[in-house]
């Protein structure tokens, strides 16, 4: 049985934690917040994760998962450590390495065995090169060690699936040393014949770069053809369905929307901007790609005032907070600069979420919003509904009595979840993007 030890236990650290607990591996997961290891203790997660609690408390009781503020016990125990601390972005665009850094330096520093570290957090080309450097420096008692490059592809909401289920496992090294190691922590995957691509430690992240900004590349390019479909009066539904079928472009990350946010895609096509000019190599779809998602949200807000007029002292009743559905995660979401613009503009604005009410609350007093027991709470009064995310909860509401509990009724899915003869039917102004 494998020892690890993953240091971080936010999406991905969590995860890959649990993950390889389940493909039976012993896990210690490590973090410096003791109130989120206080709670993974009790076994509860600290993130709204479909199939995390069961699959967390599961592995607690097999005894091959626990949960420790020791970072330094945690290295020492290990075989092999996966560094799973978060790379934030720094104001000039690139992902902030700091606690990558002081990460690195603390396992130099106790490193007392051969010992495998594995990056799992979003790194710039050449910060494994550069973790490898710490340690050696940290390192005073030449212990020998292997750093490899394991980046992560699970989506939120589906992390757990995800982590079970890849498309690939990408392992970059620079001698093949721990290559078996990683295949028989992976066994299960290994398998079932998952693709396990070895590469070099620059390219292992660069292929994390370059999937997560020509997936955002996608959805920007949907969302620019739903607002050539708006202007020409073509269905961008009917569209996306019709390219997608091309094996060549495929149907997914085709669904128009507010615009692309989350903890991933607006970092990570930032970092892989800033990272390229700075090495005199510009890439203009990825800065494209930017820009192009900022319209989305500003187009939004245009096609609710073109459709209203001036929405000083209007009260809208924004349905979905979070920046997709299946997750409380609000980070970068299309929603905080679309309620921000139109409380800039004088409107009155109510929200709701299923899951993401305790970080909405952090961004916005409940001065400036109202927030929403339910749906039905949230639209009392109002002059219009937007719906952002695309809950399933959302899929089904009860119209008829949304339209009489409403001022005015307009009525705009952002996320083109219903019809708009159905919604025209009931009496409502409909509006969704592209068709
Ligand atoms: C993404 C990648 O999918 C994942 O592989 C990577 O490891 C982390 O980043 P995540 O950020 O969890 O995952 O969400 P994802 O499902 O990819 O959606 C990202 C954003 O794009 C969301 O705001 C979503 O609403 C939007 N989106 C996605 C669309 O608007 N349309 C689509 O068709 C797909």
């Amino acid at each position: 049985m494998f020892k690890i030890s993953v240091i971080g236990t936010g999406y991905v650290g969590l995860t890959t934690g649990i993950g390889l607990a389940n493909f039976g591996s012993s896990v210690l997961c490590l973090d410096i917040d003791e109130a989120k290891i206080h709670q993974l203790n009790q076994g509860l997660s600290p993130i709204y994760e479909p199939g995390m609690d069961g699959l967390l408390k599961e592995n607690v009781t097999a005894g091959r998962l626990r949960f420790s503020t020791d970072l330094t016990q945690g290295v020492q125990w290990a075989d092999i450590i996966f560094i799973a601390v978060g790379t934030p972005q720094a104001e000039d665009g690139q992902a902030d390495l700091s606690a990558v850094e002081a990460t690195a330096a603390l396992i130099g520093a106790h490193l007392n065995g051969y010992k495998i570290i594995i990056t799992k957090s979003t790194v710039p080309v050449g910060s494994n090169e550069k973790i490898r450097a710490i340690i050696d420096d940290c390192n005073e008692r030449g212990h020998p060690f292997d750093v490899v490059s394991n980046p992560e592809f699970l989506r939120e909401g589906r992390a757990v699936y995800d982590f079970l289920h890849p498309d690939r496992v990408v392992i970059g090294v620079d001698n093949h040393r721990p290559v078996d190691t990683l295949k028989q922590i992976y066994r299960p995957l290994y398998l079932n014949e998952v693709p396990f691509i070895v590469t070099d430690l620059r390219t292992a992240e660069l292929i994390k770069y370059a999937s997560n900004s020509f997936l955002a590349m996608k959805v920007a390019f949907i969302n620019e053809m739903s607002r050539l479909c708006d202007v020409i009066g073509a269905d961008v539904q009917q569209l996306a369905i019709a390219v997608g079928k091309d094996g060549r472009i495929g149907g997914k990350f085709l669904h128009p929307g507010p615009g692309f946010g989350g903890s991933c895609f607006p970092k990570d096509t930032a970092a892989l901007m800033a990272f390229a000019r700075e090495k005199g190599m510009p890439l203009g779809l990825v800065e494209e790609t930017i820009a192009s998602n900022r319209r989305q949200k500003e187009f939004i807000v245009t096609k609710i005032k073109q459709r209203m007029g001036a929405v000083t002292g209007l009260r809208f009743a924004v349905l979905g907070l979070a920046f997709k559905s299946e997750t409380d995660d609000m980070r970068e979401s299309a929603a905080i600069t679309i309620i921000d613009q139109l409380l800039d503009e004088g409107a009155i604005i109510r929200a709701y979420d299923p899951q993401a009410m305790k970080n909405a609350k952090k961004l916005w007093d409940t001065d400036q919003v109202y927030f929403g027991r339910d749906e039905y709470d949230t639209i009392e009064q109002a002059d219009a509904v937007v719906i952002l995310t695309e809950w399933n909860q959302f899929r089904n509401l009860d119209i008829p009595r949304i339209k009489s509990a409403m001022r005015q009724p307009f009525f705009f899915d952002f996320r083109n979840i219903y019809q708009r003869k159905q919604m025209e039917d009931y009496g409502l102004v409909y509006e969704c993007i592209g068709r």
